[in-house]
């Protein structure tokens, strides 16, 4: 699209003022065509400035999840290589399954800014007002069987939870399997979904809802959001873009066999071991120590019997 290599031009050419000639060279369009076309990116936000005789420069961007912003300077070897950002979608992790469906290479990503029918685990709702969080979803197509794909959920979480510890300074953590918390509310979940055979996986398609700049208001009962926790409204690009990075590292911690590693760091962020927990999942519920996670991400307790349980799927409540 021309907007974007517009963009990358001024990218490009960040300290310096750019030319309508010069635009208009590089893209083959008149000058008349390129003044068009930089009025189209100041309606999205861009703040271009017109000097006489020295040309545009851009002075500021929009804090919006589009593919431009979201890759500039970003350097992944797979997560994000291609992004596909949209207004509004029902759900991304629907959008990315069709993609995926139609032979998407792994590492794309579908964004939105905003969901009309964003889901969570077990049919929950993943309530998604328009520009305040990050709501997307990863197409991933790792070479490993069905029953390991959890230590990729736990990643998820993980490279959220650490990128909010390093750009905020809040204490994120991570109850198990995969909801980061501030301070025991939510602040992100991961939903996996995969299309697999019994023993290979086609793709898998992980969706990522972060509340960033979302009002408590607008959130359900014990949710919140990195704003509200700390007092000041955040870049959602570059979260995301940081959010990317974290999960290229692991997805190649994971593709090289390290899973050990990245289950060392994420029990670093978790604030559920040595804990009295009950899991409930659906009408199921068990109560126990969490003492361990382990290999394939499943969650082990300690039972009043003293003998240990692996739990692979449900909901923790902490007791005390
Ligand atoms: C949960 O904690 O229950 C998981 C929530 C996952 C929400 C994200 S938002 C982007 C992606 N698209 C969806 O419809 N759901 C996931």
């Amino acid at each position: 699209m021309l907007n974007d290599k517009i963009l990358n031009y001024f990218k490009r050419h960040e300290e310096g003022y750019i030319s309508g000639e010069d635009l208009s060279h590089e893209l083959g369009i008149s000058r008349a065509a390129v003044w068009k076309h930089i009025e189209n990116l100041r309606e999205e936000g861009y703040d271009i400035e017109a000097f006489p005789h020295l040309g545009y420069k851009l002075v500021s961007v929009p804090d919006s999840l589009t593919e431009v912003e979201l890759k500039w300077r970003l350097k992944t070897d797979i997560i994000a290589k291609k992004v596909y950002s949209y207004k509004e979608t029902a759900s991304t992790n629907d959008a990315a399954y069709d993609l995926a469906m139609h032979g998407e290479k792994e590492g794309s990503i579908v964004i939105a800014e905003s969901q009309t029918a964003g889901r969570g685990r077990m049919g929950r709702i993943w309530i998604s007002p328009k520009s305040k969080g990050a709501y997307f979803s990863v197409i991933l197509r790792p070479d490993i069987l069905p029953k390991e794909v959890s230590s990729i959920t736990l990643f998820s979480a993980l490279s959220v939870a650490k990128t909010i510890r390093e750009m905020t300074n809040l204490a994120a953590f991570i109850k198990w399997p995969n909801d980061v918390l501030i301070d025991s509310q939510k602040i992100c979940g991961v939903l996996t979904e995969m299309n697999a055979e019994t023993d290979k996986i086609n793709f898998v398609i992980i969706g990522v809802g972060i509340n960033i700049n979302t009002k408590k208001e607008l959130l359900p009962k014990g949710a919140t959001s990195i704003a509200e926790e700390s007092g000041r409204e955040l870049s959602r690009v570059e979260i995301v873009r940081s959010v990317f990075r974290n999960m290229d590292k692991y997805y190649r911690f994971f593709n090289s066999g390290h899973i050990d590693e990245i289950i060392r760091e994420y029990k670093e962020f978790s604030n559920f071991l040595g804990t009295r927990v009950q899991v409930t999942y659906h009408e199921t519920k068990i109560e126990g120590y969490a003492i361990d996670v382990d290999r394939d991400g499943a969650l082990v307790l300690r039972m009043d019997s003293g003998l240990n349980e692996r739990v692979l799927a449900g909901d923790v409540t902490m007791l005390r």
